[in-house]
């Protein structure tokens, strides 16, 4: 419990002692001063709780006294205890704010009474100050937050003043953008298809004005027969659900009756709680029919050059003949030519024999044996003779014999499988066969290497020796020389074909392959020569090289796996 504080003024000794006894009895922390003076000081520090005090005193009376303290802050409640008992001073005193009033002597009980009940109201005055005080605050507080919500409300109101106007202008926008779109936009409930909304674009592209619209329901305004396709769309429309959009084509059916399809882009959204349909459509009709004459004539087209690729290829493949029966011929003629000249030697023997043998008959006719003429001289020029044109025609059979083999060993109809075979025995018989064609015009130089025979076709590699050697032969004009090696490098056996012809500019490399380039004249050359060889050296996984001097001379290198291609298709 807090000990409250007295402070007993009096100039009288006895006076302040018995009071302070007293009080101090009642356990009151006590304090005293002997003039008015002291007490304001002690009153500083002190701080008492009641201050009793005596009215007569010298320099500063107690009214005095009450006065100075009215002056501070909080002063403590002031008992006024006097000897003069008169009723002015007891009421001048209450005037000037004292609590209370004791006439001396009093009884002690009276005395802490008094001070107990100053006490008392001054701890009341002191909470009820507290209470103000507080409730001041608050009332500051509350003014305060007033203010503040004053403030806020005001904001508020611009805010919502400027969220109305955003609104307004919004709101404009869209009207404009709605009845300016190039697109013919249309809102229709999702429930019903009553069309709630349409714009000026919707109006002129169906022919139906704003307040006809409004008394219609979209589906009003499909192609009747092409509702199938308009279901379809509407099914996705239900299956993407609210915030999807979806697009397609549709079909619709002007005021006129004309039929045009709009592109439309489609989304459901929800509005007042029921689902609204905004529909979005450009005319696509003169788009979709200049598309679809374009797929009809692309479609055309690509007819068109599927036959023209089937005609090319059968002109191809009629050309592949005609070279082949141009081949063939040359070969022929070439043989006929190797033939005609051994022929022609067993032909004209074969005069001389008879004319022997008639020589022989006539001789034994004219002279029988014992006519006693030198026959044996006879004789033996007859048999001479008949020698000489045997030994002719043994070597013209020989080099028919020859020819024969080399144009088997040429077709090499017998071996038209795969197989290993040795080149040189190709080249050697293809030789043979283009004799006519350089006999005495051009010397054939041959450097054979030691060469594995290789996985190939040996008949379809021969075809690419001729063609090579008869290219080689016809550019070489007049005299000069074709030169043959063969040599192995990388697993690959190489055959260059080389001539002192009029050789090839290396702008036309790429171009003497292509199948019906030729420099040669009409009916001389079919120009599928090379694309031919080039097809059958590819075939066996190989590839041809060239290197030209224009005017100097030509050398082709054909350049085959040993091991052939891995896989094959057969030539025709
Ligand atoms: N050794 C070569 N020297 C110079 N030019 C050549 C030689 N080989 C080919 N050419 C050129 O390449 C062209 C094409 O040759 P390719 O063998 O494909 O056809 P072609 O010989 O003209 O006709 P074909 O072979 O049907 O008789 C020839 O016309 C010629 O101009
Ligand atoms: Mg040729």
């Amino acid at each position: 419990m807090t000990q409250h504080r007295v402070l007993v003024v009096d100039d009288e000794e006895a006076a302040r002692y018995s009071i302070g006894k007293a009080l101090e009895a009642a356990g009151y922390a006590v304090e005293v001063a002997s003039t008015a003076g002291e007490a304001l000081k002690i009153q500083e520090s002190f701080n008492p709780d009641v201050i009793l005090t005596d009215i007569s005193m010298p320099e500063m009376n107690g009214i005095q006294f009450i006065q100075q303290l009215r002056a501070r802050p909080l002063p403590p409640p002031v008992i006024v205890v006097t000897a003069s008992h008169t009723y002015d001073i007891a009421v001048q005193s209450l005037r000037q704010g004292a609590a209370d009033y004791l006439t001396k002597p009093f009884d002690l009980e009276q005395l802490r009474n008094s001070v107990r009940r100053a006490i008392e109201r001054r701890q009341l005055k002191l909470e009820n100050l507290e209470y103000q005080r507080e409730l001041e605050e608050k009332n500051r507080r509350l003014q305060e937050a007033e203010e503040m919500l004053r403030k806020h409300a005001l904001e508020l109101e611009e805010r919502v003043q400027l969220g109305t106007q955003a609104l307004l202008e919004t709101e404009l926008r869209y009207r404009e953008l709605f009845n300016l779109a190039n697109d013919a936009i249309f809102t229709v409930d999702a429930a019903t298809g009553q069309i709630l909304e349409a714009n000026l674009q919707a109006e002129k592209l169906t022919g139906y004005s704003g307040e006809e619209l409004s008394n219609m329901k979209v589906q009003d305004l499909y192609s009747k027969q092409e509702l199938e396709r308009v279901a379809k769309f509407e099914s996705e429309l239900a299956k993407a659900g609210c915030g999807c959009g979806v697009t397609g084509d549709i079909p619709f059916r002007t005021r006129d009756g004309q039929r045009i399809v709009l592109n439309v882009s489609c989304s459901m959204i929800e509005m007042n709680a029921r689902q609204v349909i905004n529909l979005m459509g450009r005319d696509v009709t003169a788009i979709r029919e200049v598309e679809a004459e374009l797929a009809r004539y692309t479609q055309e087209l690509e007819q068109k050059f599927e036959e023209k690729k089937k005609q090319l290829l059968q002109s191809q493949s009629q050309l592949v003949q005609a070279e082949k029966m141009a081949a063939l011929g040359s070969l022929v003629a070439g043989v006929a030519h190797e033939i005609n000249n051994p022929l022609g030697s067993i032909n004209a023997n074969n005069d001389i024999l008879a004319l022997a043998f008639r020589k022989v008959q006539d001789f034994v006719r004219l002279h029988p044996p014992g006519d006693g003429t030198d026959a044996e001289q006879e004789l033996d020029e007859i048999r001479s003779i008949g020698k000489e044109a045997l030994q002719t025609n043994r070597m013209a059979c020989d080099r028919i014999l020859k020819i024969v083999r080399s144009l088997r060993n040429f077709a090499r109809l017998d071996e038209a499988e795969r197989k290993k075979a040795d080149i040189h025995e190709g080249i050697e018989s293809t030789i043979t066969l283009v004799a006519h064609e350089i006999k005495g015009r051009i010397r054939v130089t041959k450097e054979f290497g030691n060469v594995r025979e290789i996985e190939c076709y040996p008949n379809q590699l021969n075809q690419v020796f001729m063609n090579m050697l008869v290219n080689a032969s016809q550019a070489i004009e007049g005299e000069g020389e074709i030169r043959i090696r063969t040599w192995e490098q990388d697993n690959t056996v190489r055959v260059a074909i080389s001539d002192t012809g009029k050789g090839i500019p290396a702008e036309l490399y790429s171009k003497i392959f292509d199948p019906g380039f030729t420099t040669k004249k009409a009916g001389l050359g079919t120009g599928l020569g090379l694309s031919i060889c080039l097809r059958i050296v590819q075939d066996h996984g190989g590839r041809i090289e060239i290197e030209s001097q224009v005017g100097r001379g030509t050398t082709f290198t054909i350049i085959l796996p040993v091991e052939g291609a891995p896989e094959r298709k057969t030539n025709d």
